[in-house]
């Protein structure tokens, strides 16, 4: 099977897991584990922060991020298909009594119009307070966009100058930064709180952070203690988290230029597939011009031996690639998967032999 479900679903290699056996560990909730303390203060240094707090999730780097910048009854903005917003349970609403309000995006992104003429006057007394701006980037459910630095600046200059706090969700922001060659303290340092997370493209088992000022992880790490995510001897899973900022992080850049290859050659065998959005690691492909669901699609692709997954999109699936997918892997991608899909090439481009023989009658 090509696992192109998600940059999720790696193993971890064999340099990392001998980091693993070897990581020097303690008692985490006491700070005495050197592995965790590494890793946070390398993680705040990336990403253009005082301080960060190790945590086993993004989800819950997410919500604790959520819950310091936040009082219950305040207001969350965010884009309406971003990860806080549609993937994780309404935790803003159900963990730190916020109304959560989705405005539209154009690639996952927002504008600073948008943020101005979203703040509620609340001095009347009646309305929620707007406390809190979040963006993605990359955006997952936009298909791995990435948002120009120019238009984080205007965005979070927007937020704050109507005294909102700004949380970046940067999950992926190492593919945003590879991507746009903006380093990922530039982007992060824009943000009151910023996370990253180290099991997709990072390639680790688990692990994540939440960054900020001094004073705010004082209260993350205060957070965390009460989501449940204190834990004891984490630096086993810390120490794969800094084998993969010394290992994993230049070769992104394989991850993007493999996806964009995959990206040309389905669209070459008559695919329907947007190349002008593929800048990271993500390619969607909508199947709506195939006349396929996206079940019968994915149903297709996994007899055939690939695996693509669903998007929030009611017609559109993504093939993700990830430091476990080889250029062969991208070759035989392109070849199956028009296949399965039944693509008809465009004339200029005609598929040739094996792939044309199986193609799916119209
Ligand atoms: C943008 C984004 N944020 C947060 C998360 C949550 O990550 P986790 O599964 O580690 O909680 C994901 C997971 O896919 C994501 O894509």
């Amino acid at each position: 099977m090509i696992e192109l479900r998600s940059d999720t679903l790696t193993q971890p290699t064999p340099g990392m897991r001998q980091a693993i056996a070897n990581a020097v560990v303690g008692d985490e909730q006491k700070r005495e584990d050197p592995t965790v303390i590494e890793l946070e203060e390398r993680a705040a240094a990336l990403l253009g922060q005082e301080a960060a707090v190790f945590l086993p999730t993004a989800t819950m780097a997410n919500q604790i991020a959520v819950r310091i910048l936040t009082e219950p009854g305040d207001e969350l903005l965010a884009e309406e298909d971003s990860h806080i917003m549609i993937s994780e349970q309404g935790g803003p609403a159900a963990l730190s009594g916020l109304v959560m309000r989705a405005l539209p995006g154009h690639a996952g992104r927002l504008t600073p119009e948008q943020i101005r003429g979203s703040v509620r006057d609340h001095a009347s007394g009646h309305s929620p307070r707007t406390r809190l701006v979040t963006l993605e980037n990359t955006h997952n459910s936009a298909g791995g966009r990435v948002w120009p630095l120019e238009e984080v600046e205007a965005v979070t200059k927007a937020a704050r100058e109507h005294g909102l706090a700004v949380h970046l969700d940067g999950a992926r922001i190492l593919n945003a930064a590879t991507a746009s060659g903006v380093p990922a303290a530039r982007i992060g340092g824009l943000f009151d709180t910023v996370t990253i997370c180290f099991s997709k493209g990072l390639g680790c088992p688990l692990g994540s952070v939440v960054a900020g000022s001094q004073e705010l992880m004082v209260k993350a790490r205060r957070a965390k203690h009460l989501f449940g995510g204190a834990m004891r001897q984490a630096g086993i899973v810390a120490a794969a988290a800094v084998y993969a900022l010394d290992h994993h992080v230049e070769r992104l850049a394989e991850d993007h230029a493999r996806a964009r290859r995959l990206a040309e050659g389905l669209a070459e065998a008559g695919l329907p597939i947007e190349l002008e959005a593929v800048e990271t690691n993500f390619v969607q492909i909508d199947v709506v011009t195939l006349g396929l669901t996206k079940a019968e699609a994915l149903a297709r692709l996994a007899e055939h031996g690939v695996g693509l997954s669903g998007t929030i999109h009611p017609t559109k699936l993504r093939a993700v690639t990830h430091l476990d997918v080889s250029d062969e892997d991208i070759d035989r991608a392109i070849e199956l998967i028009p296949r399965a899909l039944g693509a008809k090439a465009p004339l200029a481009a005609p598929l040739s032999g094996s792939a044309g023989s199986a193609r799916r009658p119209v």
